[in-house]
C-alpha cells in the first residue's frame, strides 16, 4: 500500500530596487525590484524546499545552509533544491512528488502571464509533468507593497509502499 506524506513550506522577502525579481527558477524581466537576500531570493523554490523537508521531518533550509555563512551568499535557489532532493532520498528512499500547490502573493508587476513558464521551470526541476504544479497569484491588496511571499504545499509518496 503506498504511503503519501504531506508538506508545507513558507518563505518571504523584502523587496529592493536594483534586485533581480526571480520566482520558481525564472526570472521576470519586467519587474522594477527583486528580493533583498542572501542568496537569489527565490521564495517560491525556499517555500517548495522547505515543504519537500517538512513532509519528512527533516527541518527547513536555513539548518542546511545557514543565512550566517558567508559561503553561501548568492547561491542560486536550484542548488539549494538540489540538496534537499539530495537529502530526500538519503532519509527517504527518494519518494515521487505527486503535485505541487504554490500562492505568491506579491502586488506588483503580475505574474499571470508567467504563469506557464513558472509552472513548467519549477515542473522541469522536479521531473513531474507541469499539470502537477498549481500556481496562484495574489496582491497584498496594498498592505505589503515591498513584500514577496510564497506558501507551498506538496504531496509526497514513497515509491516502495513506506514504513
Ligand atoms: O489579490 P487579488 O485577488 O486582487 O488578485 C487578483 C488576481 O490577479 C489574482 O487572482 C491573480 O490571477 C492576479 N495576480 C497576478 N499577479 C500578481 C497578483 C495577482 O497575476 N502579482
Ligand atoms: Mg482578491
Amino acid at each position: 500500500m503506498d504511503v503519501s506524506r504531506i508538506g508545507f513550506g513558507e518563505d518571504a522577502h523584502r523587496l529592493e530596487s536594483g534586485r533581480p525579481l526571480v520566482l520558481g527558477g525564472l526570472e521576470i524581466p519586467e519587474s522594477p525590484v527583486g528580493a533583498a537576500a542572501h542568496s537569489d531570493g527565490d521564495v517560491l523554490l525556499h517555500a517548495l524546499c522547505d515543504a519537500l523537508l517538512s513532509a519528512y521531518g527533516l527541518g527547513d533550509i536555513g539548518q542546511y545552509f545557514p543565512p550566517s555563512n558567508p559561503n553561501y551568499a548568492g547561491l542560486a535557489s536550484q542548488v539549494i533544491l538540489q540538496t534537499v532532493q539530495e537529502h530526500l532520498v538519503d532519509a527517504a528512499g527518494d519518494p515521487e512528488v505527486v503535485n505541487v500547490a504554490g500562492v505568491v502573493t506579491l502586488d506588483r508587476p503580475k505574474l499571470g502571464p508567467h504563469r506557464v513558464d513558472i509552472q513548467r521551470t519549477v515542473a522541469e526541476l522536479l521531473a513531474i509533468e507541469p499539470s502537477r504544479v498549481g500556481l496562484g497569484f495574489k496582491t497584498s491588496e496594498g498592505l505589503a507593497p515591498r513584500h514577496v511571499q510564497a506558501r507551498v504545499t506538496v504531496l509526497l509518496r514513497d515509491r516502495d509502499g513506506g514504513t
